[in-house]
């Protein structure tokens, strides 16, 4: 097939999204899980938590957040001079959907002597409602550094029993899942370890228990990242979205990695493309706020996680 053309419209997009990118001075963050071609033209790829903290301080007039809402939400919580754009515009996180203030609420108010810590996968108003903030990277360290002996975990039901598993305090989760993690099998796993016997099992704590019970690491998706890199081993089975795979190939390209669910793709993640990008560029929008008086009260839960 001859893709000339398209190879064509990519380069020239791709200047136009440097040209406008210096005349906004704007930065362009990137999730693990973005397409290829966006990853390649990020000023910083990362996991949840260095993205968050890139959108802190970074210095810069715009944001360009790919990825999906509530990490670009997070962003402008934390940035709020700046003017912050998700070229996405309907990228979003069913997880994320799985639990609203409301709800929240009413939880807390059954466990009036809980903590709540709520996964940075949720809207800003779960987030104004809550404790302190966490992210996959952070969550047992998060956990272990509050005083309450109880503790609400919403909205990822998977992270909060990972977290139990590290803690003598009681953790009460919430029964929200991610739909691409929770889908992967102990099958699965066998299968694949089955097919590579030498390779690691590295997985994401988004995963199911019986899942995480069969790997050798679990860690966010950038501690993967380090993992593959920094370990001896050369093979390895990689359980999370395979957008990953991208990066890992760059980052240490003489590692054999093999997707663990070849399946396990992020729809809402793969929603940004080089043209979305461009566009939100040159016109800022879709640009992402929050009502500050939810920012502020969502801004305490994560500055609290940031200084853990
Ligand atoms: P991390 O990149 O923080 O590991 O989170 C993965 C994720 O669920 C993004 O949706
Ligand atoms: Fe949400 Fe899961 Fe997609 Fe992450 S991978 S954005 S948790 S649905």
């Amino acid at each position: 097939m001859d893709t000339g053309v398209f190879v064509q419209d990519h380069a020239a997009i791709r200047d136009e999204i440097r040209r406008l990118k210096e005349e906004r001075n704007a930065i362009l963050l990137v999730h693990n899980y973005q397409p290829a071609e966006i990853q390649d033209i990020a000023d910083l790829t990362g996991d949840s938590l260095e993205l968050s903290r890139a959108a802190a301080t970074m210095e810069c007039e715009v944001i360009v957040f790919c990825g999906v809402d509530f990490m670009a939400e997070t962003a402008a919580i934390l940035s709020p001079g700046k003017t912050v754009l998700l070229p996405a515009e309907d990228a979003c996180c069913p997880m994320a959907q799985m639990i609203t203030a409301d709800e929240l609420r009413l939880v807390r108010s059954r466990h009036p002597g809980a903590a709540v810590v709520c996964y940075v996968n949720t809207t800003a108003d779960v987030k104004a409602g809550s404790d302190i903030c966490c992210t996959s990277s952070n969550a047992v360290d998060v956990v272990n550094s509050l005083e309450e002996e109880e503790i609400i975990f919403v909205p990822d039901q998977n992270l909060a029993r990972y977290a139990q598993r590290f803690t003598t305090k009681k953790i009460l989760p919430w029964e929200g899942f991610c739909i691409v993690h929770d889908r992967i099998t102990p099958a699965q796993v066998q299968e694949v370890k089955q097919a590579h016997p030498g390779a690691e099992v590295l997985v994401h704590p988004e995963c199911r228990q019986e899942v995480i019970d069969l790997a050798d690491h679990v860690a966010s998706t950038s501690g993967i990242i380090k993992h593959v890199c920094s370990s001896a081993g050369r093979e390895f089975i990689i359980g999370t979205e395979v957008g990953i795979l991208h990066r890992i190939r760059k980052d240490c390209p003489g590692k054999l990695c093999y997707p663990l669910a070849p399946a396990a793709i992020c729809r809402n993640m793969k929603k940004t493309d080089l043209g979305k990008v461009r566009d939100s560029l040159a016109t800022l929008s879709p640009r992402i706020t929050v009502p500050e008086d939810i920012a502020a009260r969502a801004r305490r839960a994560i500055e609290r996680m940031l200084e853990v």
